[in-house]
């Protein structure tokens, strides 16, 4: 029986950290822990956690921020870095976080929510993103590294939560979406 749950981020009890924190270690091999930490530098504000039983087996972290793009404000929310454990893999277990996290980013105003999926490294996600109403940015996007330098990068994907006119705005411009400090 999976039980999905909301945490604020201050209330991880240390056994959920370190929960956490395994099961990102586990799913995220791929990634160069220290490239991870130049950038994805940003506190976020929640986690949204599955467990099996007693046991936890997914997590998403939910972060929020005001941008401006293009002279206009904005709230961008982000439900990202999401990560199940092997073993209970095509359930929909991510598909359920996924979309409890955007129920909750829309409670907290968010105009739209993004989050980064390259289509051929990780094209479950990048299908199951898809499915939820997710959409491909073609332009770069830029944002700001712990170290203060703006790197660029492609595979952003968009979805609007209390805005689709900011949705496409921001989709058919021209111009480059900069995240702010940290790519989450
Ligand atoms: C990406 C990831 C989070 C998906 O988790 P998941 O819980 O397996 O995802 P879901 O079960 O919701 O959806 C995945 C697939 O299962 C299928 N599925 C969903 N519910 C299902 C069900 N009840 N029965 C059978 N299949 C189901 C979906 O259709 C989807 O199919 P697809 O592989 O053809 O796209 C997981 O594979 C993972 O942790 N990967 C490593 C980390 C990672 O890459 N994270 C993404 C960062 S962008």
């Amino acid at each position: 029986m999976i039980k999905i749950v909301l945490v604020p981020e201050i209330e991880l009890s240390d056994q959920q950290k370190l929960g956490v924190e395994e099961l990102e270690r586990q799913c995220f091999s791929d990634v160069d822990p220290k490239e991870g930490e130049e950038c994805f530098c940003a506190e976020s504000f929640a986690r949204i956690l599955a467990y099996n039983n007693n046991e936890l087996v997914g997590c998403l972290t939910l972060h929020k921020r005001d941008r401006k793009f293009d002279g206009r404000e904005l709230v961008l929310g982000g439900a990202v870095g999401a990560c199940v454990a092997e073993y209970v893999r095509g359930r929909g277990i991510a598909t359920k976080m996924m979309k409890k996290g955007l129920e909750v980013l829309r409670e907290q105003k968010c105009d739209v929510a993004c989050l980064n999926a390259d289509p051929v490294k990780r094209k479950t996600a990048y299908m199951l993103y898809q499915r939820l109403g997710f959409k491909l940015m073609k332009r770069k996007i830029s944002f700001e590294d712990i170290h203060g330098n703006i790197r660029y990068d492609t595979g952003t994907m968009f979805i609007p939560l209390r805005s689709k006119e900011i949705f496409n705005h921001i989709m058919n411009s021209n111009k480059t979406f900069h995240y702010g400090k940290g790519y989450w």
